[in-house]
This record gives C-alpha cells, structure tokens and sequence, in this order.
C-alpha cells in the first residue's frame, strides 16, 4: 500500500484519543475497561483505510470493535471513514477503536481469552517461501490467535490470492482446527452484500477476481454448538 508522508499526522491523531490507541499495550487485559462495557471485542488485524472495520461498527453496536494497522497515515484514514460511516449510519464511535500496532506483538496487547473474534482480510500474502512466517495465517501467528480467542472465538478470513488461501487451509488443518463455511468464490452467485466488504474485496471483486472466505471455528463454545448443529445434519 503507497502511503504519502503528511506532516501534523501524529498530532492529529494525538487529539482524538477517545478513538485512536497508539500505545496499546497499557490496555492488556483492560480493553473491556476502555469500553466501559462487557460486550464481546471484534478485531480487524490490518485494516488498511478502515472501511470494513467502520462499516461493521456502525452496524453492530452491540459489538466492540478494534481495527489495528501499523501505519499513522491508515489510521487517520481510518478515523475519517469511521466518522463517515456514523454520518451514513447515524450512531456514535464509542464502540470503535483504531489501534496503531504491529500484528507481530499481538500477544502483548490481548490478554488471554479477551476477545471473540479476529478478522483478517486481505492480508499481505508474502508470496515467497522465506517470507512465509510473516504470513498472518502462519502457525506462529495462529497459536497467538488461539490464545487471546475466548469460548465463543472465530477467526473469519477473506483473500483474492489463491496462495495463501491454500497456505492457510493447511496451516489452520496442521494445528488441527475446525473450519467452517469455505467459499473459493464468495460472490460467485450473487454479491454477498451482507458481509460488509473491504476496500481489497471492492476493487478485486470489480475485476472480476474470485474472492476465497472461511471461518475457523476455535473457542470451546462455538466449536460444541458448531458440531452438534453438524450431527443434526447428518
Ligand atoms: C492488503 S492490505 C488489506 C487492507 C484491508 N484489510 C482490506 O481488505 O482492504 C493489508 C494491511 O495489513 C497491514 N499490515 C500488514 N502487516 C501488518 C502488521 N504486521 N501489523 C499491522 N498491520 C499490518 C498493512 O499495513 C495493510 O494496511
């Protein structure tokens, strides 16, 4: 992503620490604190501009959402889409954070079983294989996933690059998980316009692009619900 260098762009996010976080951290095991409620938490690792994660919180305010990226100039971005989309949807941002962060640490800004789902869409596929660890769906990065993930955890992944759809289907099957609702392409019969879509999702799915989704089923909670709705089935 071509990012331009703004001067001030630190200041400003400084000023509007009710929605932007930037030293996250302190917030471990707090985030329910920062809230001022116990509804489940959303996340949105890499959320580039921020239309998704904006979209979906006004859409839900039952939900507390964060959306994390580790550039200044995408968050501010990502603060101006959050305040369109209140416009468009009416609401408040008080469920909505933007979280200047690296992915990488993820452990030290999640406690454990502190949220209920993690999104990660269209994240950078990394194409080349001494790359792969860097890949959000490595198991180095899932392990940490499972671990900040409570009973009713989910992680829900959308990508254009077929790559690193295969990549991931065998790094979530190796560590043995459950997955769920597996789609090659998402919009091939009609634009799922109920899952909010991305700026990634938008432009490749203009071109035509197949888009490849699914879940992954973790917490103890869904994953019994999930298997017992399998056994009716049957
Ligand atoms: C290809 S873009 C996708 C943006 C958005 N999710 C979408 O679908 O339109 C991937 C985003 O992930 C962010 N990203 C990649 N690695 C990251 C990391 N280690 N920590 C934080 N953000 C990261 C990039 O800055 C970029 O904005």
């Amino acid at each position: 992503m071509r990012l331009r260098g703004r001067k001030g762009i630190r200041e400003a996010l400084e000023g509007q620490p009710e929605l932007v976080i930037l030293e996250p951290e302190q917030f471990k095991g707090r985030w329910s604190e920062v809230f001022g409620n116990d509804r489940p938490i959303h996340v949105e690792l890499g959320m580039g501009k921020g239309q998704f994660i904006s979209q979906l919180s006004a859409l839900n305010p039952q939900i507390n959402y964060i959306g994390i990226d580790m550039y200044d100039e995408l968050i501010r971005r990502g603060s101006e889409k959050a305040q369109l989309s209140r416009e468009e949807h009416g609401g408040d941002l008080s469920n909505l954070r933007l979280v200047r962060y690296n992915i990488e640490s993820i452990e030290n800004v999640f406690d454990s079983r502190e949220l209920e789902r993690i999104y990660l869409n269209f994240s950078d596929p990394w194409p080349k294989k001494k790359h792969a660890r860097r890949r959000l769906t490595h198991a180095n990065f899932v392990n940490k996933y499972q671990e900040i993930l409570n009973e009713n955890g989910e992680i829900h992944f959308k990508t254009d690059s077929r790559s690193l759809f295969e990549f991931s289907l065998n790094s979530f099957a190796d560590l043995g998980l459950r997955m769920r609702n597996i789609s090659l392409d998402l919009h091939a019969e009609e634009l799922r316009t109920d899952l909010v879509m991305t700026e990634y999702e938008t432009k490749f799915s203009q071109k035509g692009m197949p888009i490849h989704r699914l879940e992954v089923v973790i917490g103890e909670h869904v994953l019994a619900e999930h298997l017992e709705q399998l056994k009716k089935q049957m």
